[in-house]
């Protein structure tokens, strides 16, 4: 993200002296930058605390970038309608990331409800309950689970329910994982090439990259991201060692030495995509929770899910498709929901959103809910 802060915010350090003319106003030191303005991410990070600076927060929000740090959920107003929330209903958020959809489900479900939140990332969890929590929530009201979503059954039966009234999964990555290139999955910052949404299981996209062999990874460029040129790329990038994500996009780039750069950009973030898809097994987990949820849902409770490209929205279609035949869903969504233009300008990272939803069923005699 290209953040220009002007007049930057300053840590709140108290200065008073005998000649302060207004001893109870805090003396704001601007920070200090290698140059003129924040260029590094730990620096933006810092410098776009909302608790510091609300006017810069504010200003970047308006220019339709998110501050570092936190995430802008998206079809917010589509989601509370679709999933008609009210006080004493369970809620299963299986994708709390900054936990921005989580604020507007806790303000409907009170007083009496549940919200049951799950993440894999244990780097950003921690600050989500955390943020979300300072407003007193209790654990009865709103529990914290750093989980896969593919164990969703496991988890209601620990805490104690047998379905949920709505599930909700915002699929892929948040804007604080993308964005940190400590994370490994960003474009524009160097980083060590990870991409593990939970960096404390499996391997980092470095040490996968270097154990596939060309034609499995032309056949996942293909299946994870609909990436036509992955019978160039794949012997190109499979079994070479990259350190950095700066590493891995030269490699591709230099496949591509004569395509425009608006194409070099987009065959960059399908082949980041097909990757991240892999090493995180993000399919597996959505193949699990999609057959799982009916058996999670209470009796016409409602499942929206919201995905971020082709792979990830046929599993939903087809699923709830599958759901209609054998009636495990009473009702699905006809038709595709997006995002609105208007909410396409404000937050460019909704564009891609499509987002669908299911009715579960009464359930059959002999079926369990
Ligand atoms: C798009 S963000 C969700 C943003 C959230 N709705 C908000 O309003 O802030 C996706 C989040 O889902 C998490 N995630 C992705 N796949 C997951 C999985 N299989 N199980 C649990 N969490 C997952 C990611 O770690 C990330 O924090």
């Amino acid at each position: 993200m290209d953040l220009e802060p002007t007049n930057p915010p300053t840590p709140s350090v108290a200065k008073q002296s005998a000649d302060d003319p207004n001893p109870t106003v805090p003396h704001r030191r601007r920070l200090r930058y290698s140059g003129k303005y924040p260029r590094r991410f730990e620096e933006k990070y810092k410098e776009l605390d909302p608790a510091r600076d609300e006017a810069t927060f504010r200003k970047v929000l308006a220019s339709g970038k998110t501050p570092a740090g936190t995430h802008r959920p998206i079809l917010v107003a589509e989601i509370l309608e679709i999933l008609q929330l009210a006080p004493g209903s369970v809620v299963v958020d299986c994708t709390l990331g900054y936990g921005g959809h989580a604020v507007e489900i806790l303000a409907r479900i009170q007083p009496g409800g549940r919200l049951i939140g799950l993440d894999t990332d244990p780097v950003e969890l921690p600050k989500t309950e955390a943020r979300l929590r300072s407003g007193g929530l209790s654990s009865d009201t709103f529990s914290v689970h750093r989980s896969n979503f593919a164990g969703l059954p496991a988890i209601l039966a620990e805490c104690g329910l047998e379905g949920a009234d709505a599930i909700l999964a915002d699929l892929g990555v948040s804007s604080m994982q993308l964005d940190d290139p400590g994370r490994g999955f960003s474009l524009k910052h160097d980083g060590p090439l990870d991409m593990r949404m939970n960096p404390n299981r499996g391997q980092p996209a470095s040490v996968w990259l270097e154990k596939i062999r060309p034609e499995q990874l032309a056949a996942l460029l293909l299946k994870n991201a609909d990436e036509a040129r992955a019978p160039l790329l794949a012997p190109r990038l499979a079994g070479q060692r990259f350190s950095t994500t700066r590493q891995l996009a030269d490699a591709i780039r230099s496949v591509l030495p004569n395509a425009a750069p608006n194409d070099v950009e987009m065959t960059l973030r399908r082949v980041f995509q097909a990757i991240r898809i892999a090493v995180n097994d993000e399919f597996s987990a959505l193949d699990a929770l999609l057959r799982q949820a009916p058996a999670c849902l209470n009796s016409g409770g409602r499942i929206v899910v919201l995905t971020f490209h082709s792979g990830e929205d046929r599993r939903v279609k087809s699923a709830f498709a599958g759901g209609i035949r054998d009636g495990t869903y009473s009702e699905i969504s006809t038709a595709i929901i997006r995002p609105s233009a208007e909410e396409c300008r404000s937050n460019p990272r909704s564009s891609p959103a499509k987002l669908r939803w299911a009715r579960r069923a009464a359930p059959n005699a002999g079926e369990s809910t």
